[in-house]
């Protein structure tokens, strides 16, 4: 059987986004209650990171122990890769040693390329393009404080990048609105957001009209990894795209607001605003954990039970 891979949002259909989340939530209890529960014994995770991370190595290491299995990281620089040997190969080696994939990368077509030559599932845990497993724990947790994201509206304000592309995505998978505010010149690519051109999102020159009547405001870093040399540039062009509590007091009186992290306070976003009342930051965070236990169960073992009704996205 071919390996499934999960390198875009648009990888999954609505309906098994609805199965992963169902598993997610049973998951999750189980963790609570501290009741173990270890499906992925002798699985074997490895991942490979050509950037930094926090929350993506963390949650996938602690969520493949929990699942029983074991885990390889590996840094670049300290790997063959590192040397220049070429993705395929590595592609072909390792993936005859592990049991699943997980890579942090520049280029999508780098994870592309790993992921033909793989015989074992790959997971995208960031590229300059996308990052679905961010936007996997995000729709999850928007579901778990306000129930369906069907018909709502999500407001982007700041740089159109990979976790925006991955918000336009989702939006054409679970039918929601979102408003896109970017400074001129960092507008949305939909070729490069890989679109069905659905018309789920809508661009605004003011972010403040953006934000009017949003269900959540979200925002990241005005310059993502591999764009430092445009900091400075950035920080000019993106001043007015600032998360404040003036933009959330235009949005709906019950918005979350939502951050991937990490989060530069004073730059995107207010301190009051991602240390206030409405923002689910830290739920967020917590969630890649437990999505990505479902994920990663899902990979490997498919549909090994349903727990009723499927979760209403
Ligand atoms: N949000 C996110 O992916 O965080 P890290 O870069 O710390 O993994
Ligand atoms: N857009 C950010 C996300 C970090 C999790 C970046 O790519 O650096």
């Amino acid at each position: 059987m071919e390996a499934r891979h999960y390198l875009q949002f648009k990888d999954f259909t609505r309906e098994e986004y609805e199965y992963v989340f169902e598993r997610t939530r049973w998951i999750k209890d189980m963790f609570k209650r501290y009741v173990p529960y270890q499906p992925l014994r002798d699985r074997t995770l490895a991942m490979v990171f050509e950037k930094h991370s926090t929350r993506t190595r963390v949650s996938f290491e602690a969520g493949m122990h929990q699942l029983g299995g074991t885990v390889i990281t590996l840094m670049t620089r300290d790997t063959q890769m590192g040397r220049g040997e070429p993705i395929e190969d590595v592609a072909r080696v390792i993936t005859r040693m592990v049991d699943i994939v997980m890579i942090r990368t520049f280029e999508q077509a780098i994870i592309e390329r790993f992921a033909e030559y793989s015989r074992v599932p790959v997971v995208n845990g960031l590229t300059n393009e996308y990052h679905p497993c961010q936007i996997l724990g995000d729709i999850y947790t928007f579901v778990e404080h306000r129930g369906s994201i069907h018909g709502k509206t999500v407001a982007w304000i700041g740089d159109s990048n990979n976790v925006c592309n991955t918000w336009l995505q989702a939006a054409e998978i679970f039918d929601f609105n979102v408003h896109v505010s970017t400074p001129p010149g960092y507008e949305v690519e939909p070729e490069r957001a890989g679109l069905y051109g659905t018309g789920h999102y809508e661009e605004f020159e003011d972010p403040m009209q953006a934000a009017e009547n949003a269900d959540l405001i979200t925002t990241d870093v005005w310059t993502s990894m591999g764009d430092e040399s445009e900091d400075a540039e950035r920080k000019r062009d993106f001043e007015a795209w600032r998360v404040d509590r003036k933009m959330m007091r235009a949005a709906r009186k019950d918005a979350l607001f939502m951050h991937c992290l990490p989060a530069h306070r004073g730059e995107e976003v207010a301190a009051e605003v991602i240390d206030g009342q409405q923002s689910v930051v830290w739920d967020e965070a917590e969630n890649r954990l437990h999505t990505q236990k479902a994920l990663m169960e899902y990979l490997l073992l498919g549909r090994i039970k349903t727990q009723g009704d499927l979760w209403s996205t």
